[in-house]
C-alpha cells in the first residue's frame, strides 16, 4: 500500500525511515545534530543525536541543525512542522501537500527553501528493506535557514529548487565573493579608507558574516592577509599599487 495514502496510517505504521542515500547528499547523518523522531531500532543512524517514540522528541528541546521526517499521520504532522517552523534549524522531508494550512503556515510561510523531489520516493521499512512500492505521493524537502538552503541547492537531489526568502539568496548566489571581494566592495564604496569600526557595520548584515559566528575575527584576518594595508589605529586602506 502507498504510504502517501489516507488509508497508510491507519494501516499501522509511521514507520518509513529515509534513504541513507538521500541524508548523505544532505551532508551525512553526522551534520545533523538531532532527528527528533527517530525509529526505536534504527537500521543506520539519521543524526548525531536521535529521540524516539519512547523520548517523545515533540516534548524534548531540539538543538542544533534537525533532521525531520516526521510521522505522517495527518493529525500529528502539524505539531512536528510547527516544532520546526519554530526551531528554524534544519531541513524537513514530507508529502508536497500543497494548499493544505500546515503546509500554508509551517513551509510557505517559514521555510527558506524547497526542493521538490522529481519521481516518487521509495522509502525503508522498519528493517531498513527498501520498500517495494513508491511512496504514493510526491515529496518535498523543506529548508529552515539560509545555510540549509544552501546545503538544499548543492545537493544534487533530482527535482526542482525553489528558494523562498530572496535577501539572503541572491546575496547567496549572485553576488557574494570571498572575504576580500567584501571587503573590498565595502571599501570602493567609501571610496576612501574605513575604520574598522565601519567596516564592521557595513558587513554586519552580508551573509557571509550571518552564516559565520566569528565573522569580526575573519574580517581582521582578511584586512591582514589580503590587499590591504594600516593607516592609523584602527584604519584600513586598499594597499598602494592596489586599483580600487
Ligand atoms: C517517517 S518515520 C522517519 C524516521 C526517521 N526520522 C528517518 O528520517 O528515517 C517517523 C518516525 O517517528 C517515530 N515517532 C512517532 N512518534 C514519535 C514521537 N512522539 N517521538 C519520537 N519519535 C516518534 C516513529 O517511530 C517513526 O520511526
Amino acid at each position: 500500500m502507498p504510504i502517501g495514502s489516507h488509508q497508510s496510517a491507519a494501516a499501522g505504521t509511521d514507520v518509513w525511515l529515509t534513504p541513507p542515500a538521500l541524508l548523505a547528499a544532505l551532508g551525512g547523518a553526522e551534520s545533523f545534530d538531532l532527528d527528533p523522531c527517530a525509529p526505536l531500532d534504527r537500521p543506520w543512524d539519521m543524526a548525531r543525536q536521535h529521540y524516539t517514540i519512547a523520548d517523545n522528541g515533540l516534548a524534548r528541546p531540539w538543538h542544533g541543525r534537525v533532521w525531520l521526517n516526521p510521522p505522517y499521520s495527518n493529525n500529528v504532522i502539524g505539531r512536528w512542522m510547527g516544532r520546526m517552523a519554530e526551531h528554524a534549524h534544519g531541513i524537513a522531508l514530507i508529502f508536497a501537500r500543497t494548499e493544505t494550512q500546515v503546509f500554508h503556515e509551517c513551509v510557505w510561510r517559514a521555510a527558506d527553501a524547497l526542493l521538490f523531489m522529481e519521481g516518487r520516493l521509495h522509502f525503508h521499512d522498519a528493517a531498513g528493506t527498501r520498500a517495494k512500492a513508491n511512496a504514493g505521493a510526491p515529496s518535498v524537502f523543506c529548508a529552515y535557514g539560509a545555510d540549509d538552503a544552501d546545503r538544499l541547492a548543492a545537493s544534487g537531489i533530482p527535482g526542482a529548487f525553489v528558494p523562498l526568502r530572496l535577501r539572503s539568496l541572491i546575496f547567496g548566489f549572485a553576488s557574494v565573493g570571498s572575504w576580500v571581494d567584501e571587503v573590498l566592495k565595502v571599501m570602493q564604496r567609501a571610496g576612501a579608507a574605513v575604520r574598522l569600526d565601519d567596516l564592521y557595520r557595513a558587513l554586519a548584515e552580508n551573509p557571509k558574516s550571518e552564516r559565520n559566528p566569528n565573522w569580526k575575527a575573519k574580517v581582521r584576518q582578511t584586512l591582514q592577509r589580503g590587499p590591504f594595508e594600516p593607516l592609523g589605529e584602527g584604519v584600513w586602506q586598499v594597499a598602494e599599487g592596489r586599483l580600487l
